[in-house]
């Protein structure tokens, strides 16, 4: 075996922890979480499409998958789709049965993601409402959904505190809430950020804490999505 400094990240990479971060993360990518057709088109079609590189991470998504098939979830409700490609992954873990929801403001993320989960073979197991998610998810809430087994909480940040409460609303007890970047490079430390992202995932913390049905934590995490994270809840009662 050779000793490559450079495949073996040290010094090199110690100049540039993005660098190093985003070659582990191909390794664990590469070993664990094999690409496939529907989930390269699915970014291929979304860089076309113009739409921000925001997605999770392939490992991230493949934690979703595995989250949503531990719990046993049956219902599953996305806010912010984007093109699709977390919808994909969560959709996975779903049984042939499943049902999973989600929420996305703009028309043509929506559309993107359509055909995204078109040709991942999904069209049948997702349905994707378009609007702003907050009123959708009143809307949910009126047509008697639900209730749903995981919900994935991922769109803009400044509203996580409300999605947060029509989380609570729409899970049923024991569901696990999660929700994508909440920690920003250490940016919530920052009480006085003038960032409204920032601001509402500070609030959305302290929703967290004061929420009595809700038992949290947070995950930092480093990879191909910079240094953030991952908050996690389970909505109290029996499961
Ligand atoms: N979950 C996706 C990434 C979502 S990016 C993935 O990992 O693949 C965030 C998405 O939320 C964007 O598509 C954005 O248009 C959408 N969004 C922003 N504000 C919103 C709102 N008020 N209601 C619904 N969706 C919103
Ligand atoms: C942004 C949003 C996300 O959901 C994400 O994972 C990364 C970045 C953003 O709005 O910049
Ligand atoms: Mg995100």
């Amino acid at each position: 075996m050779t000793l490559d400094p450079q495949a073996a990240g040290t010094n090199t990479d110690d100049d540039d922890p993005q660098r190093l971060w985003d070659r582990v993360d191909d390794y664990i990518s590469d070993r664990l979480v094999p690409s496939d057709l529907a989930l390269d088109e699915a970014l291929a079609a979304s860089e076309r499409a113009g739409l921000p590189p925001i997605n999770v991470a392939r490992n991230q998504g493949r934690l979703l998958e595995l989250l949503a098939t531990a719990i046993g979830a049956r219902a599953i409700l996305e806010i912010g789709t984007l093109g699709g490609y977390s919808t994909i992954f969560l959709a996975r873990g779903l049984p042939a049965d499943g049902r999973l929801v989600t929420l996305e403001f703009s028309p043509r993320h929506a559309e993107v993601a359509r055909e995204n989960l078109e040709r991942a073979g999904l069209s049948q197991v997702v349905e994707i409402r378009v609007g702003p998610a907050v009123a959708s998810l009143a809307q949910l809430a009126a047509e008697g959904a639900g209730p749903f087994d995981l919900v994935f909480v991922d769109a803009d940040k400044e509203s996580y505190p409300q999605y947060l409460e029509w989380a609570v609303r729409l899970a049923r007890p024991g569901a696990l809430i999660v929700a994508d970047n909440v920690v920003r490079e250490g940016a919530i430390l920052d009480g006085t950020v003038d960032d409204v992202s920032t601001a509402g995932i500070r609030r959305f913390y302290d929703a967290l804490a004061a929420e009595p049905r809700l038992r949290a934590t947070a995950i930092q995490t480093v990879g191909h999505k910079g240094h953030d994270g991952f908050a996690i809840a389970v909505v109290a009662g029996p499961a």
